[in-house]
């Protein structure tokens, strides 16, 4: 499967900075012979047209972090996905593990999000993982199961989405599941997918979480593992790249 590498960005990133980032990678993904892997980055909204802009023609796509669920409307502060793809966006992350946790998105919520995401010609990137206490109490393969069926829309595609395993624990800790843990969760998430929509082999599994340029090759090669969701590492052109190049 072709792998997708994601870059996160998160609440960073002036205007200044996120394009000069964004020309330095388009300009290293433009240049590269063998690109057999898709390069995405998602800004801040704020600054979505700019970076759009410094990636014309590069290759590197462009998304979100997230939308509103609504195609319009009175939602102060919000935005919607159409207006994402108005802004050139090919893909948007719905249920990021900190919209979960700070915005107390349910699952019900982000299945209608991911529809949003349909709807406005958006791939979606549907992340779920388990929180420590989850994992501790031997849940983290029930809670994938469970967020699986509550936020998947039967409407899902391997064309139009992507599941993003990102164990909560591992996110901006610095630490790892095992390539073994990793392993047994990606199957878990494969056969889930199965029983929920057609075609589910062919669905995109990325891993987020800590992901370094020390560790990326290992958990890039692990079965079932098709690219990675990248935060604080997709902030440096050169960490962000080199983890892509493991894919090379
Ligand atoms: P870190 O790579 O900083 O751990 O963040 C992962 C993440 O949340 C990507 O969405």
């Amino acid at each position: 499967m072709r792998p997708l590498i994601a870059g996160n960005w998160k609440m960073n990133m002036t205007k200044t900075a996120g394009t000069a980032l964004a020309r330095d990678l388009g300009l290293r993904y433009a240049e590269q012979a063998e690109r057999d892997y898709d390069l995405l980055v998602c800004p801040p909204a704020t600054i979505i047209d700019a970076v759009g802009q410094a990636l014309a023609g590069s290759g590197v796509f462009v998304g979100g972090q997230d939308c509103h669920a609504a195609q319009d409307g009175a939602y102060t502060g919000e935005v919607a996905a159409g207006m994402l793809a108005d802004l050139g966006c090919t893909h948007v992350i719905v249920g990021h593990s900190e919209r979960r946790q700070y915005h107390g998105e349910l699952d019900l919520l982000i299945g209608e999000k991911a529809k949003a995401a349909y709807k406005a010609g958006l791939i979606a990137i549907i992340c779920i993982g388990e929180t420590e206490a989850e994992r501790d109490a031997g849940d983290a393969l029930a809670v994938c199961s469970r967020q699986i069926a509550g936020s998947v829309p039967n409407t899902a595609t391997p064309e139009n989405t992507v599941i993003a395993y990102e164990p909560v624990w591992a996110i901006g800790t610095g630490r790892t599941p095992t390539t073994g843990d990793v392993a047994e969760v990606h199957a878990h998430i494969r056969a889930e997918l199965s029983r929920h929509m057609a075609g589910a082999d062919a669905v995109r599994l990325l891993y987020g979480g800590s992901v370094k340029p020390g560790n990326a090759s290992q958990l890039l090669a692990v079965p079932n593992v098709d690219g990675a969701l990248v935060g604080g590492a997709s902030l440096s052109a050169d960490d962000f790249w080199a983890i892509a190049q493991s894919c090379v």
